[in-house]
């Protein structure tokens, strides 16, 4: 269906992207092109533990290397973003490198913050508070899912309160994202698929979002057909470089489409099971999808009969109302056979549980933007007892 010719929107997408197999070792290059000459690498200790990627990077940064900061930890606390703060100020770092998921990019995003403003990052939570360009930021991600390298968001959890505090702003967009296949070739099958779906929620909720918009949805789309033909071999075979270049860039258009169009009642109720119960992002996002799809179904049908068409089914036959619970089924099927958790008591989420963080999904700034208003935690509520 055409867009109205009176819409107005915006597509802010300027981070430079680099693609390709050791393209990570040309870091040096991008951090010279940023005109910098002392680099704070930003990762975590698994990561040095299991695999050489962060020791390569400093390699390849040499003299341009200031150290590392290794505290990074699954949902990045504040404490953790201020201590890194603390570092880089100490080392006179005047950019950074994040090396690994989600969870560095976006403490990587929150150093950038305190080593150019001062003060402690709780002070510039919110919606566009910042008022100039922060701490160059590259990005090396090891996982193809939370697209982190192209949005303007930081998520960084409050251990005190047991929530998650949003950051977003365009001045935390990172300047060079490098997606390079062999940084994700050791990531095991599980964590593959677990973040790979993220990937496609991100692309499904930037298609239903209510701020919904045609560049956006161009790169969705696309987004999806990638990850339907390529997360399967990426979780078969590691070693598949063709399936994790791709992966990388569908998590990497997934991300610019949802850093534009938003998302919805997938990633709020999935930021509150993480919050309160630690499930994993992508697991959470995976387990929520298809009742969300059918939450959504009435409001979504010509959006999810596209969604319908890209896993192969003839949606010749299929009413635009029947789009939301056919979507649901294939993304059962798609993440069964990927070998993922299918509910949420299966990654540790008691039942008498639900009813907080229906209640905490009500104040994530994603519910906003879901296609259908939602104001009533009974009605969030009913949805993660389907998931349950
Ligand atoms: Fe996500």
């Amino acid at each position: 269906m055409p867009y109205d010719a009176q819409l107005n929107f915006v597509f802010w997408c300027p981070t430079k992207i680099v693609f390709g197999e050791n393209t990570a070792l040309d870091i040096g290059i991008e951090v010279e092109g940023l005109k910098c000459k002392k680099a704070l690498i930003v990762t975590d200790k698994d990561l040095i533990k299991n695999t050489d990627i962060p020791e390569k990077i400093r390699k390849a940064l040499g003299s341009l290397c200031v150290g590392i900061f290794s505290d990074v930890e699954p949902d990045s606390g504040i404490h953790i973003v201020n201590q890194g703060g603390k570092l880089g100020k100490e080392l006179g770092a005047d950019c950074l490198v994040s090396v690994g998921g989600g969870s560095a990019i976006d403490t990587a995003k929150g150093i950038a913050i305190v080593l150019k403003e001062g003060g402690e990052l709780q002070d510039y939570a919110g919606f566009q508070v910042l008022t100039r360009p922060q701490t160059p930021h590259l990005v090396i991600p090891t996982t193809a899912g939370t697209g982190s390298e192209v949005t303007y968001v930081a998520v960084i959890k409050d251990h005190l309160e047991g929530r998650k505090l949003i950051f977003g702003d365009y001045n935390i967009l990172p300047n060079v994202a490098i997606l390079d296949p062999k940084m994700t070739e050791g990531l095991p099958p599980r964590l593959t698929g677990a973040t790979g779906m993220d990937a496609i929620c991100h692309a499904i909720e930037a298609l239903h979002s209510s701020q919904k918009e045609p560049i956006a949805d161009g790169m969705a789309l696309h987004a999806i057909r990638l990850i339907r033909e390529y997360l399967p071999r990426a979780v078969e075979n590691g070693k598949d470089m063709t399936a994790r270049g791709q992966m990388l860039i569908a998590a990497n258009m997934a991300g610019a489409a949802f850093s534009n169009a938003q998302l919805g009642m997938v990633h709020a109720l999935a930021h509150s099971v993480g919050a309160k119960f630690k499930v994993h992002h992508g697991l959470a996002n995976s387990i929520l999808l298809p009742p969300c799809l059918k939450y959504n179904a009435d409001a979504c049908g010509d959006v999810y009969l596209k969604v319908l068409a890209i896993f192969g089914v003839n949606i010749e036959r299929i009413r635009p109302e029947e789009a939301g619970s056919a979507v649901a089924e294939k993304i059962i099927e798609f993440t069964k056979k990927l070998g993922l958790p299918q509910r949420l008591r299966d990654v540790g989420v008691p039942e008498e549980g639900l009813k907080e963080c229906s209640e905490l999904a009500l104040s994530d700034g994603a519910i906003v933007y879901n296609p259908k208003f939602i104001s009533d935690s009974a009605e969030v509520l009913k949805v993660y007892q389907q998931a349950w």
